[in-house]
């Protein structure tokens, strides 16, 4: 196998990675299952932009994340389903229901005519049908594109339209806490502007009656249809998934991930950050509309032969003691989560954690953006009782998977460090003109770079490789920027931050420059800057600095939330919308966002 299993292990493979990649990386990859072996491990730079893995391999990451297992523990516990409501009977998966699952899925998308390249869009709640989904697309060829179910009908149609995707697959709706999303409404409303989908299929959450449309299929009736359910021979380096995230300016990058490389990352970082045994229990809370969702849920245990839990709802419905009733009842060994959700849960007061007896847990993770010190205590003291690893985990939905974390019984945590380079990454610290700041055992801080490819890194933005080579490859030539500002302690990374545009409100990744243009839009502002402003609970919320002339500023900070509601989604609404004179701006006419971030 590929776990190492003791700091020397670790060493050992993080040099190996760095000095004869090739063999390493030949090694790991000889842990799956080919239809055909590659000709060369990796080839292309950061210079060429031309970045391949295994090239000449042939695979379906479905037979390794599916079928393998099917036939070697066919009855080992696959998914557990834990509902919204806490009363809801859980449903239980195996190996080999997840493979008929799955099997059946594929073969009514391939009877739709959806072939091998086509793009199908998933914009779901989490149900098992939408993990299963999306493997179903990967077993017949097709790209999925999961979008979040909290993107706006407009978000939606954009996603959907940038890849021109043939179908689309829907919940009616989606519960989460005490609220309930009207999915199948907003996609209606998406595909109205959505020339290219030609199905949309819908998974009925609900019992409700719906009057299906001329397009719609619902589920019952689609996996009636009978089609091929076998897996399509992929090449390495063809796409598996396109996921849209937003960046300094523009709008959002679909990042494409390809079928041998992220297989080979996904699997290979979730077996060794959380060093997950046999008989261990999985749980990562985040959605997969999100890329811990892909690496750390539909991917990397099932690539592993896991078994995980997939959670419909909320930490805090019915009541803040939800994650721990659910660790408690499900025996959960590795639980991981955002630290957005912890300082929710740090709010509510200590009783919903005390009350719960927790002994399961080995393993706490924490994903998404910095930890504070004071969430981080509260972690490991509150949920771990002292006696749980930490594995604060660094990475981006551009890195695929998980790139800086420490090892369970292997490796020291050290409080809000993210710690040591997964093996096969070379982290780097630069200045402002890309020269490598040397670190002598001393504490250096600066912009954090990765200076090889690895085989997970995402290899285009969609119909955009001029785009992907400017935003990631040519701010430090020959390298990948990572946007993130870190300081490295003796070895050891802490991330303090994105250095550009980007703002993370509750490990939601928002593009200021996409919010100020909506804000522009309304016909009473003139101008606007959006900025991140710290947060208690959310880390950073985004704060807006308008300049407006008109006098019901009141109702127009209303309409302002409101649109940004409309056109992006309600995680992007601003916390504040503030009324201002004019803007601090550099002589060129740049807006100072550092001086509007000192006044937040
Ligand atoms: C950005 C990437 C990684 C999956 C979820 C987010 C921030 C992520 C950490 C961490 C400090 C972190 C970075 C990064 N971030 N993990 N452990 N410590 N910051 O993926 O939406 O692509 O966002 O999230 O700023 O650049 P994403």
């Amino acid at each position: 196998m590929y776990q190492f299993k003791n700091l020397d292990e670790y060493q050992n493979y993080h040099n190996q990675s760095l000095q004869n990649p090739d063999q390493f990386w030949s090694e790991i990859a000889n842990n799956f299952e080919w239809t055909q072996k590659w000709e060369t491990v990796q080839s292309g730079d950061f210079l060429d932009a031309n970045i391949k893995w295994f090239d000449g391999a042939k695979l379906n990451i479905t037979e390794n994340a599916i079928d393998r297992w099917a036939q070697k523990t066919p009855n080992k516990t696959a998914l557990i389903y834990e509902a919204n409501d806490h009363s809801e009977k859980n449903m239980v998966f195996s190996y080999k229901d997840v493979l008929e699952q799955v099997e059946n899925i594929a073969g009514s998308l391939r009877s739709l005519g959806i072939q091998k390249g086509d793009r199908v869009c998933l914009y779901m709640g989490m149900v098992p049908e939408l993990l299963f989904s999306a493997l179903a697309c990967a077993r017949i060829g097709a790209v999925h594109s999961v979008v979040f179910g909290g993107f706006s009908a407009k978000s939606l149609a954009d996603r959907i339209n940038d890849c021109s995707a043939k179908a689309l697959i829907i919940n009616d709706c989606s519960y989460r806490g005490n609220k309930e999303i009207p999915l199948r409404d907003i996609a209606l409303e998406a595909c109205e502007q959505t020339p290219s989908i030609e199905n949309i299929i819908t998974h009925q959450r609900s019992d409700k009656k719906l009057d299906t449309l001329d397009k719609e299929l619902l589920w019952d009736d689609f996996l009636s249809r009978e089609g091929d359910k076998s897996c399509e021979v992929m090449e390495a380096e063809d796409p598996l998934f396109i996921l849209y995230t937003s960046g300094s300016t523009g709008k959002p990058k679909g990042l494409v991930h390809t079928c041998a490389g992220y297989m080979v990352w996904s699997a290979f970082t979730f077996a060794n950050v959380f060093q997950v045994q046999d008989e261990d229990i999985f749980w990562c809370t985040a959605d997969i509309g999100w890329i811990t969702g892909h690496s750390y849920m539909t991917y990397g245990p099932m690539l592993n032969g896991a078994t995980q839990i997939m959670f419909e709802g909320v930490p805090t419905y019915p009541t803040a003691s939800r994650f721990w009733d659910v660790v408690d009842k499900h025996k959960v060994s590795h639980f991981y989560t955002a630290p957005t959700a912890i300082r929710a849960l740090m709010a509510c007061g200590d009783e919903y954690v005390e009350n719960a007896k927790l002994s399961s847990l080995k393993v706490l993770g924490s994903v998404g953006e910095p930890i504070n010190l004071e969430a981080w205590e509260w972690y490991h003291e509150k949920v771990g009782r002292e006696k749980c690893h930490i594995v604060d985990t660094w990475w981006q939905t551009e890195t695929g998977g998980i790139m800086i974390s420490s090892y369970p019984g292997i490796s020291e945590m050290k409080p809000t460090y993210a710690t040591l380079p997964l093996p096969g990454i070379e982290a780097a610290l630069v200045d402002q003109e890309g020269n490598e700041i040397d670190n002598n055992g001393e504490k250096i801080s600066g912009r954090l770079c990765i200076n090889k490819p690895w085989p997970g890194i995402a290899r285009t933005i969609y119909g955009d490789h001029d785009r992907y080579k400017q935003v990631y490859l040519s701010t430090f030539s020959g390298r990948y920027f990572t946007g993130d500002g870190a300081i490295n302690d003796n070895g050891n990374f802490r991330i303090t931050g994105r250095v550009d545009d980007v703002v993370n409100v509750s490990g939601h990744r928002i593009g200021t420059a996409e919010v100020e243009s909506v804000i522009d839009e309304h016909e009473k502002i003139i101008e606007a800057a959006v900025i991140g402003a710290p947060h208690d609970i959310k880390g950073e919320a985004l704060w807006a600095f308008a300049i407006s002339h008109s006098n019901d500023w009141q109702q127009i900070q209303t309409e302002i939330c409101k649109m940004v509601s409309d056109e992006i989604g309600s995680f992007a609404k601003p916390e504040r919308v503030i009324l201002v004179k004019n803007l601090p701006k550099t002589r060129s006419g740049k807006i100072m966002r550092r001086v509007l971030r000192k006044l937040a």
